[in-house]
């Protein structure tokens, strides 16, 4: 079952707003199929959109993490904490059929829901890779794969996909998101420090050293020790890049140059590209590159802010004045014809 993680380095890029508008069109078009979406970002940011946005779901947020036993990601933790090297399997009570909350998400949508408490449980994890078993380190970055499993043999092994919303930091959590990741998608957006980030995650994810001597990461070397799978890059989706795209503009050269390095990248390391569809020959050329591995997503302005904020997916968005914190915005149907295929389009290349 491919899982795939939404994942850059770098912060505000869209990987929380793209993993709740993609998992929720990719469920609308796979009705045959389970979605499960885990947010391991602490700010919870893709759980608070799914569940219905800053009032809805914010409060359903607050109810989530204050039950007792916990529901959400850091009850999973606290039960692998307790349990680090032996797998205790209760991985399938919590992932959470949103629909029951925000019915305008697709019922085969289930969520394992985001938790600040686990910036706090951060270390106790990282305390459980050293101790115990010589292989703890490997176990213990089975953790999410384990909760994958077991919510995926409660669903008796029903075909489902897995998007995982991830912290820009590397922290031990987002390792444990790369470990269970098969697929990586890289959000960025068109800045100067864009360049840098597309690249910033081969040399922590695959060793590839932009200064020979340098350091690497634990995260790469132990991969490798204990023969962990990392993820292959899916796609690289320029996000809110379509201001100002006049062919002379700053932005377009910004742009351009970010879409140059990403090739460098391919030419230099095409096994570490996910090919796709399966099947499929690599690319020959820049355009066939780009095709398979780049993607635009549309800044989709007052509409992103009204789907995020009432937790709407953005093909059930309609057009009209909609209430936000007391005042009327107006959606117009042209601003959600040029948005809803477009989403729709990239979730289509998404197997
Ligand atoms: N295509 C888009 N059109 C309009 N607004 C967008 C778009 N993508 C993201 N945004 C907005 O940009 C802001 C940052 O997005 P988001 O929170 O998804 O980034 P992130 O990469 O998850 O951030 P972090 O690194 O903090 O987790 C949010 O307010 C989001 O609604
Ligand atoms: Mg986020």
């Amino acid at each position: 079952m491919p899982t795939y993680a939404f994942w850059n380095n770098k912060g505000g890029v869209g990987k929380s707003y793209l993993t709740f508008q993609v998992a929720c069109e990719y469920a609308l078009q796979h009705p045959d199929q389970n979605i499960l979406v885990i947010d391991a970002c602490p700010q919870a940011n893709a759980s608070s959109m799914l569940l219905g946005g800053i009032d809805a779901g914010d409060q359903a947020l607050d109810r989530f993490s204050t039950q007792s036993p916990l529901r959400t990601i850091s009850g999973y933790v606290e039960d692998r904490i307790r349990s680090p090297y032996v797998n205790p399997r209760t991985g399938s009570s919590y992932a959470y059929q949103v629909n029951q909350l925000n019915r305008l998400v697709p019922s085969n949508l289930y969520l394992v829901v985001g938790d600040e408490q686990l910036e706090i449980q951060a270390s106790r994890v990282v305390g459980a890779t050293v101790p115990g078993p010589q292989d703890a380190w490997r176990i213990v970055h089975q953790w999410f794969s384990d909760l994958i499993a077991d919510v995926m043999s409660s669903w008796n092994n029903h075909p489902a996909t897995v998007f995982l919303d991830c912290n820009p930091s590397f922290t031990i959590y987002t390792e444990l998101a790369m470990s269970a990741a098969d697929r990586l998608i890289v959000p960025f957006t068109a800045d100067g420090s864009s360049k840098r980030a597309v690249r910033t995650l081969l040399s922590l994810l695959y060793g590839v050293q932009r200064n020979p001597g340098a350091q690497q990461s634990t995260f790469y070397l132990n991969s490798n020790v204990f023969r962990m799978t990392v993820p292959n890059i899916y796609s690289y989706v320029g996000n809110r890049l379509t201001q100002n795209l006049g062919p002379a503009s700053a932005f377009r050269t910004v742009v351009n140059e970010i879409g140059d390095e990403i090739h460098r990248i391919w030419q230099a390391n095409p096994s570490r590209f996910a090919i796709h569809p399966v099947g499929a020959q690599p690319p020959r050329s820049a355009t066939e590159f780009r095709r398979m591995f780049q993607a635009q997503i549309k800044d989709a302005n007052t509409a992103s802010v009204v789907s995020s904020a009432l937790g709407i997916p953005l093909r059930k968005l309609t057009a009209g004045p909609k209430q936000l914190a007391g005042r009327t915005v107006p959606i117009n149907q042209t601003q959600l014809d040029r948005l809803q295929p477009n989403i729709r389009d990239f979730v289509q290349t998404i197997e």
